[in-house]
């Protein structure tokens, strides 16, 4: 590596995807030994072999570190990419962290959704699901935004339905409720600023092939 080489930064969504992403750059032969370490509140690790920084922010934050630059390259779910609506390529279907978007409900809702009623639909992700019930399915819902037990909305009678993230399925299940249609699937995406892709083109190239290679 040469000395006046810069780093390239990887901006990570904390928790589930972070441990799986990391495993997946030890396979290409990428480590950040630090990083591991569960009871670290350190944000950002360095590799300076590689000229390679790492740091850790909220999902929902890290398409905007890499529309602005802050970070060269995201790893980050489709959910938040859909939601967040950023400016950023969309490089690589990483093929873990799968699941879906989905409605969900009692199944007395069912009814409710066929018949283009004025419903109320709690989520995280308002943005999804204002796309999904005007511009596809041209239903004027009122959409409520949530923080995250989202199941609740239904079971306590603050919404009709919701839109959420479905992957095993046990939490609707726990709860008496169930899918009651698919909006679309999900999985952890690679993302990458749009200047640094021409900038650092060889660096990143190199990088988006090897991990294509052990997909
Ligand atoms: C997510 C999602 C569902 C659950 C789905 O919530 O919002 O609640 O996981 O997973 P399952 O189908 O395997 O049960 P998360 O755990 O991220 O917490 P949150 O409710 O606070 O958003």
């Amino acid at each position: 590596m040469s000395e006046d080489m810069r780093y390239l930064t990887f901006a990570l969504g904390k928790g589930r995807l972070a441990k799986k992403t990391l495993e997946l750059f030890e396979q290409i032969g990428i480590t950040c030994e630090e990083m591991k370490d569960k009871d670290s509140r350190k944000l950002i690790f360095v590799n300076e072999e590689h000229k390679l920084k790492f740091f850790l922010a909220k999902g929902p934050d890290v398409p905007t570190y890499v529309e602005y630059g802050a970070a060269d390259i995201g790893v980050v779910g489709k959910d938040t990419l859909l939601e967040e609506q950023r400016r950023a390529y969309e490089v690589l279907d990483l093929g873990f962290g799968k699941c879906r978007m989905c409605v969900c409900g009692p199944v007395s809702a069912k009814e409710l959704l066929k018949h283009h009623e004025m419903i109320r639909v709690a989520s995280k992700y308002p943005n999804i699901a204002k796309d999904y019930f005007y511009n596809k399915k041209q239903q004027t819902v009122d959409i409520i935004k949530l923080n995250g037990s989202v199941e609740l909305g239904p079971i306590v009678g603050l919404s009709d339905v919701i839109v959420d993230i479905v992957e095993t399925g046990s939490t609707l299940r726990e709860n008496g409720l169930d899918v009651l249609e698919e909006i679309c699937p999900l999985s952890a995406r690679m993302i990458v600023n749009q200047v640094s892709m021409k900038m650092e083109a060889e660096r990143i190239k190199k990088l988006i092939a090897d991990i294509k290679e052990i997909l």
